[in-house]
């Protein structure tokens, strides 16, 4: 398969790759994945975990060098990927991204909306406008790669899995726009999953917990420069390619939530039940642990 960037504004020429409905075990194998933000970070996991388990898979992410060198490493690897570099809070890109998942592939049967900037600042600081631009991320680049491949999802009575964080679940200091933002992805799909109930298309959410991070990974400050993100007690993390593993089998099961890491699962439960509790625990944990929350 040809190795190339579908660049902003160059819309693909390619003839689809034919996706082979073979007979083999693989739980993916004829399926077609787009995974938004797979450049790096858990997104590239998922898109490999998918990959691996026989799926096509399009790739997306803002810098065209590292998503050719993630495309290299899959191709080096025997895994049948394409990429496409577009920017999921843009409309225009997200249906350029679409088109040209359907150019390569003929096909769309799942999409992953992985793609988010998060924050490390306190309300009372934050710039307003770096509030939107993580809202926008998280919200408006998971509305607009739906909205763009809709059509196709439906007629494949395809897969959506929004992901999410347990920070949706109940809020997280220093976290005030991405919680809102996942925290509204989240209502989204309970919706759009009453909405659509007769489509035949499974709408999920995958509340991911701590994770280990690429050494990289960068997140804003209250003023928008970019800041290596809080401490997180390595013991506490699931590794990227277990997350992959948890997004794969969410999928493959066809979930409507799945919450990862037991830490996550605690404080979904305690949230739920005993909410002036669970509120008292994490003011604890905050003076026990301030890196974790500044
Ligand atoms: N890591 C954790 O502990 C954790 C916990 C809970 C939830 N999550 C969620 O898991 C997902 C992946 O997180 P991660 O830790 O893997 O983050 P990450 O390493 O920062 O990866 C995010 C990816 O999204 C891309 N991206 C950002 N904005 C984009 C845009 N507008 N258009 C296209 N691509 C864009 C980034 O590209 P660039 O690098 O070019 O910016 C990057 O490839 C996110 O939704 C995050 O909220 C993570």
């Amino acid at each position: 398969m040809d190795t190339y960037v579908n660049k902003i504004n160059t819309p693909s020429t390619h003839q689809p790759t034919q996706i082979s409905e073979s007979t083999s075990t693989q739980p993916f194998t004829g399926k077609v994945f787009l995974v938004t933000g797979s450049e790096s970070g858990i997104g590239r996991e998922t898109a490999r975990e998918l990959a691996r388990q026989g799926a096509a898979v399009m790739l997306n992410g803002l810098r065209p060098d590292r998503l050719l060198e993630t495309h290299r490493l899959f191709a080096e690897e025997g895994l049948l990927v394409d990429t496409c570099v577009a920017d999921v809070t843009n409309w225009d890109d997200c249906q350029r991204l679409v088109d040209t998942t359907m150019l390569a592939f003929g096909r769309l049967d799942g999409l992953i909306t992985n793609a988010s900037v998060s924050m490390r600042a306190y309300f009372n600081d934050l710039d307003i406008d770096v509030f939107r631009t993580v809202c926008d991320s998280n919200i408006y680049g998971t509305v607009y790669p739906l909205k763009a491949a809709l059509p196709y999802l439906k007629a494949s009575r395809g897969s959506v899995t929004f992901i999410s964080s347990v920070s949706a679940l109940n809020g997280l200091p220093s976290g005030s726009a991405y919680c809102a933002g996942k925290a509204a992805v989240s209502n989204l799909a309970h919706t759009l999953r009453l909405e659509w109930h007769d489509t035949g298309m499974h709408i999920g959410v995958v509340h991911i917990g701590f994770t280990r991070n690429d050494p990289d990974k960068r997140v804003f400050d209250a003023g928008g420069q970019p800041v290596p993100i809080a401490h997180r007690p390595p013991n506490l993390q699931m590794t990227q390619p277990q997350v992959a593993q948890r997004i794969a089998r969410h999928i493959r099961q066809r979930r409507q939530i799945t919450v990862l890491t037991g830490t996550g699962r605690l404080n979904a439960f305690m949230s739920r039940y005993f909410p002036h509790l669970a509120d008292r625990i994490l003011l604890w944990s905050m003076r026990r642990w301030p890196r974790m929350y500044e």
